[in-house]
């Protein structure tokens, strides 16, 4: 299942064993849509496109390549697309007064989803590729140099990670000293609201030597904390080293004896597939993050089973009370949707007790949007904009109540923090907390990559201001 609402865009650069003539170099624009699984994609696709000589930069005006790398799960994010297309095919026609070339890529769940259909309503667009085919990418730009619109949708049958280029060393010391690692796609559980497994196919888990033999580069490169990425992470499972089959909780301990390696998350989860070992695998590492993103979408079970989630809302709660008995300290985060067909008061209503009940770090909150193609959207009973408004706003308050009380409960306490970047003002350092809130020290407190004990002095609204403990 796909995650928050992050809106990024990604630059890479050049190889720096492969220096490109100079004036040859050409420069690509990556923007990224949705959930952090494109975040991942767009990286892999910035290295892939490195090894065709291509600088990735983060000024659109020079750009010889845009990249759109799209995001299907509710409506608006096509939307976005479209609109944006439409501001580019602008600027590829000025750029065609000064002679200089510019070509136009969709990429991600949307080009999947849409496929030739982009090329109708965008005709200034070059190229459309799916999420399962982005090794073939420098084949792709090859044909569309020569002239042709392409558009590359199919599942490929070759496994992309085995084929698409590992970034350099010195890239993964430069994107920081958290890292995405991909390690399951796609989702069989068809929830009928959700696009997913139409637009990411079934669920593919990668073997255990590539995840590992992955991480072990990230972590040489300085990498500190990784977060295990996949649409059903929690359904990854594998052939273990000595044999016998390995699922998540398996793995995570496996990728915990990697040196270097502090921190280890994973996301995003389907109650379904919290297994024992997942759950002895929060008491046991201390490397796990405590921080669990498992998205419920209801609290009613009648909406809960129109909506294929297989759980109740008790399934849930005695899950997560099992979860909270191997890590006491562990916060949970969760996606909800308002208004699903057929949602009455009082199917709203057993949503709210569940969240009452739970009490969240952080949630997501969406109202529903139907979705071509997904049984969901044939349903009778579809809610109003206005009552979907009113829920969400019910909502919101609630678990923005949950998030704030969550903050203002840590003022006080000494958290270990993984110092990331310089902050925004001189003197400052950002770091992550456990429970990923942004933790502001003091330049000097530590240098990027330490991970210390810092004691919180106050909050803002998401983030947390520390000393050296
Ligand atoms: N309408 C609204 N929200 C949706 N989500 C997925 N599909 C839809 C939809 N059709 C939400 C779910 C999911 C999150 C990533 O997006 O809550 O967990
Ligand atoms: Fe997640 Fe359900 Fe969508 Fe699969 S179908 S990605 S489990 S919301």
């Amino acid at each position: 299942m796909e995650l928050s609402t992050i809106e990024s865009h990604d630059i890479g650069t050049a190889p720096e064993h492969q220096p490109v003539p100079a004036g040859a170099a050409k420069k690509v624009f990556v923007k990224t849509y949705g959930c952090q699984m494109n975040v991942y994609d767009s990286q892999r696709m910035t290295d892939a496109l490195a090894a065709e000589g291509y600088v990735a930069t983060d000024a659109v005006e020079d750009a010889d390549l845009v990249l759109l790398n799209t995001c299907h799960i509710r409506e608006k994010a096509a939307e976005k697309v479209y609109s944006e297309l439409g501001r580019i095919r602008d600027m590829k026609a000025e750029r065609a007064e000064t002679g200089r070339e510019l070509l136009i890529g969709v990429a991600g769940c949307v080009a999947q989803a849409e496929g030739a259909e982009i090329i109708r309503r965008a005709p200034a667009v070059d190229l459309v590729i799916g999420p399962q085919t982005y090794h073939r990418l420098p084949d792709v730009l090859a044909r569309v140099r020569g002239g042709q619109k392409i558009v590359e949708t199919d599942y490929a049958i070759e496994d992309k990670f085995e084929h698409l280029p590992q970034p350099k060393r010195a890239e993964v010391a430069k994107r920081g000293v958290t890292a995405f690692l991909t390690v399951q796609e796609g989702c069989d559980k068809f929830c009928t609201f959700c696009v997913v497994p139409y637009t990411r196919g079934s669920e593919v888990s990668r073997p255990v030597a590539q995840i590992v033999a992955e991480a072990e580069r990230l972590a040489e490169a300085g990498v500190r904390e990784v977060t295990l990425l996949g649409q059903n992470v929690n359904a990854w499972h594998g052939e273990g080293e000595n044999g016998g089959e390995w699922g998540l909780g398996r793995l995570l301990l496996r990728l915990a004896k990697i040196p270097g390696l502090a921190r280890l998350r994973y996301t995003t989860s389907h109650p379904r597939d919290m297994d024992d070992e997942l759950i002895a695998a929060h008491r046991d590492l201390p490397a796990l993050m405590p921080y669990l993103h498992l998205p419920v979408q209801s609290g009613s079970d009648r909406i809960l089973k129109a909506m294929n989630r297989r759980h109740t809302a008790r399934d849930y709660l005695t899950l997560i009370d099992r979860i909270r008995a191997a890590r006491g300290d562990i916060a949970m985060s969760g996606d909800f949707i308002v208004g699903f067909p057929g949602e009455t008061d009082a199917d709203f209503e057993a949503t709210l007790k569940l969240v009452r009940n739970v009490s969240y770090a952080s949630a997501f909150t969406f109202k529903y949007s139907p979705r071509p193609g997904t049984p969901g959207a044939e349903m009778d009973g579809h809610v109003s904009e206005a009552v979907k408004d009113e829920r969400l706003q019910r909502l919101q308050a609630l678990v923005n109540e949950q998030q704030q009380g969550f903050i203002a409960g840590m003022v006080g306490r000494t958290i270990s923090t993984l110092i990331e970047k310089p902050g925004r003002r001189p003197g400052q350092k950002v770091g992550r907390s456990p429970w990923l809130q942004p933790v502001i020290v003091d330049d000097k407190a530590g240098g990027i990559g330490d991970i210390i004990d810092v004691r919180i002095t106050k909050t803002g609204p998401n983030s947390l201001f520390a000393e050296l403990a």
